[in-house]
């Protein structure tokens, strides 16, 4: 991050009494970030607390392709700045994370699988479940989810110390992957896994790849695809915590464009989607579109349209703002040649921006 930027950050800090030294945002803008430090998608995003966004895992560019990582790295919106933090217990993509009380939970996820003939890619789930802490940079091991359960991909939502996991897949290998109904519930304050009542223990359709949130009692399951990238769908699925046993609903509002690969938060009691994958009418195969649904008037709306648009990310609202760092800037297997160089099949970014509503 240039010295100048930073002085400037700090001053408006001091000026305005604003909680973030990023660069300033009005009302349906974009803003750029300090940049990742490694080119990554497909990671998992969550926010520690109210001032750090953390990235795990995911893929990062190799000579001439992408591997799973366990980089974990650290966002401080209060400084517009990254530090790599105790790197996860395995590689891991397509991981399921969010954070509770101050510690990051790494639940389930992808990862890499021998190659038997044929294949070029082979992830499946893992049910291994981690915490870490961050105020001793370090990991534990938590109760594993159960057999039978493992994915990823899912929805993750945040409620009264419980993380629950909507939809998600097992296995994403070359030509073949699935998509899954689970929800699946794991108690922070008891470190068990628990049964949901069975109304609330499938959605309504198999989902990965979705976005999602929890806004108030209740948590939102947006667009996502089942089995592949053109798969896409534009449902809203909605289930109040508070009220399990009335189980998912399918809200009358429909995505103003279906998407899978999508990233997605909340800010304001509004749930913001951007970007996605299995556009057929871009050449990078990516969406731009920013959408808001607004769970009060039951309506989307569009919204200033991604300016570096993106899949293969998650993002995250916090302090009036939506974060979202990396992902990938084109489909996953189309073969695009970007400027003339050679052809890529995919395409991970070190770009960082936010959505200011
Ligand atoms: C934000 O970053 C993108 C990608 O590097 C760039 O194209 C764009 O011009 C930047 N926007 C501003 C306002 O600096
Ligand atoms: C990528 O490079 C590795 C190591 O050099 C090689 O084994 C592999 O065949 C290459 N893959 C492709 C798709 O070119
Ligand atoms: C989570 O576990 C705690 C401690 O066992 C229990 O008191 C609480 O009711 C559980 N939460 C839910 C939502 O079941
Ligand atoms: C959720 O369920 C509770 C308990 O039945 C109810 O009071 C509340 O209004 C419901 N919330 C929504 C958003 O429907
Ligand atoms: C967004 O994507 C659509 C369809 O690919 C394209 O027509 C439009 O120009 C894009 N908008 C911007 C602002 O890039």
């Amino acid at each position: 991050m240039p010295c100048s930027r930073s002085a400037l950050g700090l001053m408006v800090l001091g000026l305005l009494g604003v909680a973030t030294a990023a660069p300033s945002c009005g009302p349906g803008q974009w803003v750029n970030l300090t940049s990742i430090p490694q080119p990554r998608q497909e990671h998992a995003t969550a926010a520690i607390g109210d001032s750090i966004i953390a990235i795990v895992g995911g893929l990062v560019p190799t000579a001439n392709s992408t591997a799973t990582t366990d980089l974990v790295q650290l966002y401080d919106v209060t400084t517009d700045t990254w530090h790599t933090a105790a790197p996860a217990p395995h590689k891991v993509n397509h991981a399921n994370a969010a954070g509770v009380g101050g510690r990051l939970y790494l639940l389930g996820g992808l990862v890499e699988a021998p190659l038997s003939s044929g294949l070029t890619m082979n992830w499946v789930a893992t049910r291994a479940c981690y915490v870490y802490d961050p105020a001793v940079d370090a990991w534990s091991e938590i109760a594993p989810m159960p057999s039978g359960t493992e994915k990823g991909s899912a929805v993750v939502g945040v409620h009264e110390g419980m993380i629950y996991l909507a939809g998600g897949m097992t296995v994403l290998q070359t030509g073949y992957q699935d998509a899954v109904t689970s929800v699946v519930a794991f108690n922070t304050t008891s470190g068990a896994w628990q049964r949901l009542e069975a109304a609330a223990a499938e959605l309504p359709e198999s989902r990965q790849h979705a976005a999602g949130a929890v806004i108030g009692d209740s948590f939102y399951v947006v667009g996502g695809r089942r089995y592949g990238q053109l798969y896409h769908k534009d449902t809203v699925f909605e289930l109040n915590l508070t009220d399990l046993a009335a189980g998912w609903k399918v809200s009358a509002a429909r995505m103003p464009v279906s998407r899978g690969g999508l990233s997605g938060g909340a800010v304001g009691g509004n749930f913001y989607a951007f970007g996605g994958e299995g556009n057929v009418d871009a050449a990078t195969g990516v969406f731009n579109q920013t959408e808001r649904y607004s769970p009060l008037s039951v309506q989307w709306t569009e919204m200033a349209p991604m300016p570096v648009p993106r899949h293969g990310t998650q993002a995250i609202g916090m302090g009036g703002r939506i974060y979202i760092p990396g992902g990938g800037l084109q489909q996953d297997g189309k073969s695009i040649s970007v400027g003339g160089g050679p052809v890529i099949f995919q395409h991970p970014t070190t770009h960082f921006d936010a959505y200011c509503p």
